[in-house]
């Protein structure tokens, strides 16, 4: 028997603008903190706004500032936001490791509250009522690539004097409410790792309205230090100091070079992954038999997220009866299928479990989301064919295992 086609979980499109563009960065001086990191800064903070620059609420570019990867740009982040030791943050079980460890790292402890049952987005109530004495600030995750209720999660944080660091890992592109990400976060922070809709392999970057961060950030990503050398290039020597104690932590020009060119193709991405979202939601509905259906908890989402506003399309999930879940991932794996599960609960995994102590149950609907959900191949060059037989082999493990 011949080994059955293979459709990857994920295939990048970096083609000849990106690797042109990456060329012309080796014969220039500056690998890192150079001019195609303060290019990029500036683009994706017009891109943040772009179509707005007539007014609207936030009609100015955030300030941006590259970094080595959103895991570090959630740390500075929340380091410019002085979180420390007896500090409390508010964010999502139903998120990445980052998010969490970046608490964590600061000596501030995670407080988790559950999500809304048909989008997996940290529920603002939950958080309003979780808000306590030594709360600093809120983390939501615009999971999937769809925005949180930030108009909502602003007014608490008014309210209660609260920072809003938005895990914006799973896109750029997204806009709910009138609102994109970076806009009503304190900070908003993207991932350029492999699989996401931007790459540079490795990358992030932090969006902010704040001057007083952005310095920060500035000098956080950089050891601490005051001045990078391309700063003091071409002027007489200066020294420089150290000022605080901070990461290395910085985009190189080579990731920047990378990235520019897929900002400007973003959008018409954006749109691919979209008509490949509403081929697959069609498509699956009527592959999910009734027995299954029943199976499930009344006014639960029965397999799809509910859509919000304009999604990123960063991942495309099915939510499939926990009993069936580990049994279909391994289905499609036989199949050729490549596969993810974004998110086990986070509270449930191994060390935070031993740290937290939050027992199965504390987070009943994030937990049923853990348990059921699997990503499936979703990317722009996802070919017709290639999707017809995702469909086909979920269909097939839907029918047989339900
Ligand atoms: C929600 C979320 N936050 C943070 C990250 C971390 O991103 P990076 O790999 O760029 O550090 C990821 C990456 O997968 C993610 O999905």
């Amino acid at each position: 028997m011949s080994a059955p086609e293979k459709v990857e979980f994920y295939r990048h499109q970096l083609g000849t603008e990106e690797s042109d563009s990456w060329r012309t960065v080796i014969d220039t001086l500056f690998l890192t903190l150079g001019p195609q990191v303060a290019a990029f800064e500036r683009e994706l903070g017009a891109f943040l706004v772009r179509g707005r620059e007539g007014g609207g609420e936030n009609a100015t570019a955030p300030r941006v500032v590259g970094t080595s990867s959103c895991s570090m740009g959630l740390l500075i982040a929340l380091r410019a936001l002085d979180v420390g030791p007896g500090d409390e943050v508010i964010t999502t079980p139903m998120t990445f490791a980052s998010t969490t460890n970046a608490i964590l790292q600061l000596g501030a402890k995670p407080v988790l509250v559950d999500v809304e049952a048909g989008t997996g987005l940290i529920d603002p109530a939950a958080v309003a009522a979780a808000v306590g004495p030594r709360t600093k600030g809120v983390m939501p995750v615009h999971l999937y690539g769809q925005l949180a209720d930030m108009r909502a999660l602003r007014k608490i944080a008014d309210e209660k004097a609260l920072f809003l660091v938005e895990d914006s890992a799973h896109g750029i592109e997204m806009e709910r409410d009138g609102v994109r990400p970076g806009e009503l976060g304190d900070a908003a922070v993207f991932s350029f790792y492999a699989t996401k809709n931007l790459t540079s392999g490795d990358g992030g970057a932090v969006a902010t309205r704040h001057a007083h961060v952005e310095e920060r950030l500035r000098r956080l990503r950089n050891h601490g230090v005051s001045k990078a050398a391309a700063d003091r290039h071409g002027k007489a020597y200066q020294h420089w100091d150290l000022v605080e104690l901070g990461y290395k932590a910085n985009l190189t020009d080579l990731d920047a070079a990378l990235l520019r060119p897929q900002l400007l193709k973003v959008e018409d991405k954006r749109a691919r992954r979209q008509a490949i979202v509403e081929r697959y939601e069609a498509r699956l509905r009527e592959a999910v038999p009734a027995s299954l259906l029943a199976q499930l908890a009344p006014g639960r989402v029965p397999f799809l997220v509910e859509r919000r506003g304009t999604s990123s399309h960063h991942l495309f999930t099915i939510q499939p009866p926990a009993a069936i879940r580990d049994e279909l991932l391994a289905h499609l794996g036989a199949h050729g299928i490549g596969t993810a599960v974004n998110y086990r609960a986070i509270h449930l995994l191994t060390y935070l479990q031993e740290l937290l102590k939050l027992p199965r149950g504390s987070y009943p609907l994030a937990e049923e989301i853990g348990d059921r959900t699997i990503s499936l191949p979703m990317y722009p060059n996802l070919t017709e064919s290639e999707q017809d037989r995702v469909i086909s082999v979920v269909a097939e493990g839907l029918r047989t295992l339900g």
